[in-house]
């Protein structure tokens, strides 16, 4: 089998380079790590094989830091925290490894993609063991019933806004509007609950949660929309996963839908008309996109929803959390990776 010859960012140099001036959080975070690695320990050693290096290699960790800083607000017990903070990465990870099942990946944090490696019957299996680890891993403290219906209903929220996104492939009649309910649903409602559960598990009242909530939600939509951009404009090598994908998936996302709306003569949709892109034709798409200024109109809107979580993050308590929530949303916006 092809091996994968990049070497990339490491998990340690990516999470670093959110957290690293946050010691206490990458602390936290190496803990999460750990809790994660001890759970997916199994007595079939080729199988835990299989998944420790997409664990170990990591990602940026946003989701479980965001619990974390949100549990700040409140009571901050360690240890139910950070199983709390696991769990969620892991129902993360898992979504990663089934995504990539459906978009035929082979690079994942800079390493060959599970079903490249192993076949696709092995990635099912691993991400649907991922996803009961997380059950297993919520029975462990005592999560307020509501907080675990939350976190259910936000995983079938990923599910319905990966199949409405499966269902508009090669859809130039995708809109606007269409596209940001499936981001908010794939993406946006992890963000929201990494936030809302940190937040009422630490037993901040309702007012906040949700507050926070809020801002974990605008997060997200601004992160999927810089992830769409990064698929347009990043390499391999910085991803560590692969560019230029969803034109070819067949997944039409804001800077292209931004650009056809832009594109009066119909030079984008003449090409997409063909039966398959070819790499010239991905090249002249993204030349069109850029054009039409798709990836600047997105951008823009990525600014508007980054704005929305300041004006909410501004509203929060002071506290060393807040801060530092609004330097790395700040850093989001900004990345290359
Ligand atoms: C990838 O999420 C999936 C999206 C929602 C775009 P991340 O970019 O957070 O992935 P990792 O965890 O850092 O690898
Ligand atoms: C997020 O969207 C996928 C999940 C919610 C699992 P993408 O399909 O854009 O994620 P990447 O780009 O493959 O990481
Ligand atoms: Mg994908
Ligand atoms: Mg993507």
């Amino acid at each position: 089998m092809k091996e994968i010859q990049y070497k990339i960012i490491k998990q340690g140099d990516k999470m670093n380079r959110f957290w690293k001036e946050y010691p206490q959080i990458e602390q936290e975070l190496e803990n999460v790590t750990n809790i994660m690695k001890a759970n997916i320990k199994s007595r079939e050693t080729e199988f835990t094989k299989a998944i420790s290096p997409l664990i170990d290699a990591g990602g940026k960790m946003l989701r479980p830091a965001f619990l974390v800083l949100s549990a700040k607000f409140g009571e901050y017990e360690h240890e139910k925290m950070q199983n709390l903070a696991a769990t969620i990465e892991m129902m993360h990870t898992a979504t990663l490894v089934h995504d990539d099942i459906v978009d035929e990946s082979k690079l994942r944090r800079g390493l060959e993609t599970i079903q490249s490696k192993y076949g696709k019957e092995y990635a099912v299996y691993i991400g649907d063991f991922l996803f009961c680890q997380c059950f297993i891993m919520l029975s462990e403290y005592n999560y307020s019933p509501e907080n675990l219906k939350n976190i259910s209903k936000a995983i079938s929220k990923i599910c319905m806004g990966e199949i409405v996104q499966y269902n508009l492939r090669y859809s130039k009649s995708t809109s606007v509007r269409k596209y940001l309910k499936i981001i908010s649903g794939k993406t946006a409602a992890l963000f929201a609950i990494s936030f809302y559960t940190g937040a009422n598990e630490a037993g901040c009242d309702d007012k906040i949660s949700k507050l926070l909530g809020k801002i974990g939600y605008h997060i997200g939509m601004a992160f999927q929309i810089m992830d769409d951009i990064l698929d347009f404009r990043g390499n391999d090598k910085k991803l560590g996963k692969g560019a230029q994908r969803d034109l070819i998936s067949g997944y039409y996302t804001l800077p292209l839908l931004y650009a056809m709306g832009e594109d009066k003569e119909n030079k984008i949709a003449d090409i997409l008309d063909n039966s398959s892109l070819s790499e010239g034709d991905v090249k002249d798409l993204i030349e069109l996109v850029k054009e039409y200024k798709g990836i600047e109109k997105a951008r823009e809107l990525a600014d508007k929803y980054t704005k929305k979580a300041f004006d909410n993050i501004d509203k929060l308590p002071e506290c060393e959390s807040k801060k530092i929530i609004k330097d790395v949303t700040e850093k989001l916006l900004n990345r290359n990776f």
